[in-house]
């Protein structure tokens, strides 16, 4: 197939566009390096470094079997203090790239939606069926785009489907974890292994999980990325399908601390900080809906094995 990969030179968006090309898909990858690096587009993808909203009535013209789209603003953090920045960047790009889709009649669109649409879950594993009721304005603006997609699907016949990606972590070989400015757990404890930060947070240790502190679901990047294919492969046209995407293990920041200093043979000092806005107690995915209708097995599923892949691709571009 043909396909778009937006946001491919981000994290996920770029390990999926390799893989995609690897299994003899043509990729176009469309981004604006904003937050993505250049070097971790593949060989052989083509990359277009513009704007989404400037180009992608053009670029679709010219005939595409289908979007991956992951292009987005992706800090739940941030999301808090600038709500503008992730309506705008999000659902009004999202927008965009919807009406240009159905302009051109491209027939499949793969959406990266996230466990952060849920929120506080009433209980765990957190099936497709949860109350979506999200805490963050990250969360909130991919639950809008989700909405559009399926009248979009409904009414215009796209075949359409948003995977919502648990805690994502790991590398695949020289493609990994790398944002200018790093909020993400497990890269942050591996800085402070590497020495180049003194310490880190534990955000919150009275949260209502059994050692205090927030329950996450990690799952490989490779994973994730394989997801991706069967996806497009299994969308229907006029529906909009919906998968959450994890391993159904919860970890909690300390067991991630204890994994990290397992793999790193570092002591990595931790301290209680403040809760961080937004977080919910605990998030685990049940995919049981991704198995049984798109045929999908998580291949590495323990999390030292996931924080060795990340911790070798830190190693190498720290001695790069
Ligand atoms: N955390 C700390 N200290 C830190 C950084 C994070 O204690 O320095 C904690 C957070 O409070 C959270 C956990 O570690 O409980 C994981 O935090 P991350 O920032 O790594 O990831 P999030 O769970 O906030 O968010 C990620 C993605 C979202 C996605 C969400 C779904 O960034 O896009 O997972 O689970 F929606």
């Amino acid at each position: 197939m043909k396909l778009l990969v937006t946001g491919g030179a981000g994290y996920v968006g770029s390990v999926t566009a390799a893989r995609l090309a690897e299994s003899g898909h043509e990729v176009v990858v469309l981004d604006d390096l904003s937050t993505g690096h250049e070097d971790a587009v593949a060989e052989g993808v083509r990359l277009i470094a513009e704007n989404i909203d400037d180009v992608i009535e053009d670029v679709l013209a010219e005939g595409y079997d289908g979007v991956l789209h992951f292009a987005a603003k992706s800090l739940v953090g941030e999301s808090q203090e600038n709500p503008a920045k992730y309506w705008h960047g999000n659902v009004g790009t999202s927008l965009k790239l919807l009406d240009a889709i159905r302009a051109h009649g491209t027939p499949r669109l793969v959406f990266s939606s996230t466990a952060a649409t849920y929120g506080e879950p009433d209980s765990v594993p957190i099936p497709e069926t949860a109350p979506t009721r999200p805490t963050n304005t990250y969360g909130a603006t991919k639950l809008a785009i989700d909405h559009a997609i399926t009248g979009y699907a409904r009414s215009y016949g796209l075949a359409a489907v948003s995977l919502r990606y648990f805690n994502v972590a790991g590398a695949y070989g020289a493609i990994g974890e790398r944002h200018a400015v790093e909020t993400h757990l497990i890269p942050l404890v591996l800085q402070v292994a590497l020495g180049q930060r003194e310490q880190v947070q534990i955000f919150g240790d009275d949260w209502p999980t059994e050692d205090g502190t927030c329950v996450r679901d990690y799952i490989h990047v490779t994973d994730l990325a394989d997801a991706h294919a069967l996806a497009l492969e299994h969308a229907v046209t006029g529906e909009h399908r919906v998968y959450n995407l994890g391993n159904g293990f919860g970890f909690s920041v300390k067991q991630v601390l204890d994994a990290c200093r397992e793999v790193t043979g570092h002591p990595i000092p931790a301290v209680v900080a403040p809760r961080r806005s937004g977080d919910p107690a605990s998030l685990v995915a049940s995919s049981e809906r991704a198995r049984t209708d798109l045929g999908w097995k998580p291949e590495r599923v323990d999390l030292t094995g996931i924080v060795r892949d990340a911790w070798e691709f830190t190693r190498s571009r720290q001695e790069a």
